[in-house]
């Protein structure tokens, strides 16, 4: 593991992960709603949730896909994975599956096709971030979705905020690279994938892109 990844993963084995739901899911809910409604889930469907940390995904995809579908959410962090198992164990929640690892070398442990591949606020603080995002490709069936959702540099005007929300940011892992990856990241997904669409939100600070493979 990089010394970047090192760093990133010691911030989500430390502190931020008691507090994460508190300070997330407020604030990203709404636009989270907005992506997975805009999305092609359905009953039944199976989705691979890379940075799934505690699950705050998970209602929003349950919605679609109800108890005939199944999560599979993959992290690195114990202790966010802790937070989810929680979470699912409240919930009784019973198709979810957790997988602690490396999205960043995970490609041979998955043995199955998922129909949907979502990944939020995970790429921009992942320095392999093409890695992740083909491992991701390469564990959704063709014809599959990919969901992605997180920050970004703000172009035009809105661009004299963002040392604001970098600064917002930093505490999560947030970097002005790292923001500046998912402009490419998004070049890449409108490049390779079809049926592409984005949208932004927050003085267009954070989007999402939805695409097929
Ligand atoms: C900002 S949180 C996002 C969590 C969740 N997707 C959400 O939207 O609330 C980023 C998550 O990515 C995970 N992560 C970062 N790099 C990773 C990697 N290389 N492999 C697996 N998980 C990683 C962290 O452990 C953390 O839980």
């Amino acid at each position: 593991m990089s010394f970047k990844a090192q760093k990133i993963k010691e911030i989500y084995e430390g502190k931020v992960a008691k507090k994460y739901d508190l300070s997330m899911n407020h604030f990203f809910a709404r636009m989270k709603r907005k992506a997975f409604n805009d999305s092609s889930l359905k009953n039944g469907d199976c989705v691979l949730v890379f940075c799934c940390g505690t699950g705050l995904d998970f209602p929003h995809i349950l919605r679609k896909i109800g108890k005939n579908g199944k999560i599979i959410g993959v992290d690195f962090s114990t202790e966010m994975l802790k937070k989810a198992k929680e979470k699912i164990r409240k919930n009784n929640w019973e198709n979810i599956e957790l997988i602690e690892a490396d999205i960043t070398k995970y490609e041979d442990k998955l043995d199955i096709k998922a129909d949907v591949g979502v990944c939020t606020l995970g790429m921009s603080i992942i320095p392999e971030y093409k890695t992740a995002y083909y491992n991701l490709l390469s564990n959704v069936k063709k014809q599959g979705e990919i969901i992605i959702g997180d920050m970004q540099l703000a172009t035009g005007w809105h661009a004299r905020l963002n040392p604001f929300t970098i600064f917002l940011a930093k505490r999560y892992g947030g970097t002005y690279e790292g923001h500046q990856n998912s402009l490419e990241l998004y070049l890449m997904m409108k490049k390779e994938l079809t049926e592409v669409k984005k949208r932004e939100f927050f003085i267009k600070a954070y989007y999402y892109c939805i695409g097929k493979q």
